[in-house]
């Protein structure tokens, strides 16, 4: 008996294995249950029982050296089974190419920055609506022109001679994202709107029938109009420069009252005079004005408890200024000599 443990302990140390198919017929000629090892163990019932102290010994020893051998054997296997798959770690890597970010996501991502870090949420909406979040809610006549064909891409249209609110269209602004946050949220509501928009218009150098719009919306107790004011000269602070001056010109909107255009001082000649602001030192960037009781009402919230603000901007225009792009129909063309131009922005 002594004398076979000691043969199996010689065969073992010297094995050799090759491949996962070797390691496991070494595993079953010597670790499994019908292994030799086990024979042995079966054998060692019969040794004599003055011998059984030190045969015990050497089996359990041969046991346990075949079960390290195996396992070493195994995670070698495994160290090297990686290696061949990545043989030359230091090889060139595939090139990576990179694309770039077209001109109106880098504007705006900037304009969605800003507002965040002063606690606007962004909220989305479809770009296909019904004449009620896009008109009826925001407090616009039946006859008023916007909702004209001349204006508006009609999807269907339940009458030919009026409009009616079942109306589908493509939006013409975010402003119908801002009804459906009003009707699904209670006040306080300080949300942004980033979208694509439609307008029936003739394709230009200076105009398109698709761009884009960042609306806002602030809706609690005690909104003035000094918050907007405040709200927008941040804005425009961290968007073109702490130098630059906003001016607040009276205007209309059927959803605000009071509205009021917003001009800033002309980033180009610094507000001396340029052919961007056409001599007159200013260039305008966006609509407000306090949102219209009526629209709160309409949208399910307390005019008499709550006021807010609201604006809205293009993104192409000031997108224009920044990059020098002078004809707004390279926005859409997606042409790559364009486009890799932006390859540094982000
Ligand atoms: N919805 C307006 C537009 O598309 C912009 C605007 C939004 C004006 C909010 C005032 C308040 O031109």
């Amino acid at each position: 008996m002594l004398e076979k443990i000691n043969l199996l302990f010689a065969e073992i140390s010297e094995l050799k294995v090759n491949g996962p198919e070797e390691l496991e017929s070494f595993r079953l000629r010597f670790l499994s249950k019908k292994g030799q090892i086990s024979d042995l163990f079966e054998e060692f019932r019969n040794v004599p029982a003055e011998d059984k102290k030190e045969i015990g010994q050497k089996l359990n020893l041969l046991k346990q050296s075949a079960l390290d051998k195996y396992n070493l054997l195994k995670s070698e296997m495994l160290i090297s089974d990686t290696g061949s798959r990545a043989e030359d770690l230091s090889r060139p890597a595939v090139p990576y190419s990179l694309g770039s970010r077209h001109p109106i996501s880098i504007v705006r991502n900037e304009i969605i920055d800003i507002f965040r870090r002063i606690g606007f949420t962004v909220s989305e909406g479809p770009e296909i609506e019904d004449d009620d979040h896009v008109f009826t809610k925001l407090n616009f006549a039946p006859e008023h022109p916007a909702r004209d064909m001349q204006d508006t891409f009609y999807i269907s249209r339940i009458s030919a001679e009026d409009s009616n609110p079942g109306d589908i269209l493509l939006r013409t602004h975010t402003s119908s994202v801002q009804v459906r946050v009003m009707q699904g949220q209670k006040p306080p509501i300080r949300t942004i709107s980033p979208g694509r928009v439609f307008r029936n218009e003739a394709i230009s150098a200076r105009a398109h029938c698709i761009f884009h719009q960042v609306e806002g919306l602030y809706i609690d107790e005690n909104v003035s109009f000094a918050d907007l004011r405040q709200t927008l000269l941040f804005f425009a602070r961290e968007m073109y420069g702490k130098d630059v001056r906003i001016r607040l010109r009276p205007s209309y909107f059927p959803f605000t009252e009071p509205s009021a255009e917003m001009d800033i001082s002309c980033t180009i000649c610094g507000g001396k005079g340029c052919n961007v602001c056409k001599y007159t030192g200013w260039v305008e960037v966006l609509g407000c004005g306090m949102v219209h009781p009526a629209v709160l009402e309409s949208c399910g919230i307390d005019s008499k408890k709550y006021t807010g603000f609201a604006f809205g901007m293009g993104i192409e225009r000031p997108a224009m200024l920044k990059y020098q792009v002078n004809d707004l129909r390279l926005y859409f063309e997606n042409d790559i000599r364009f486009l890799e131009q932006f390859r540094t922005a982000f």
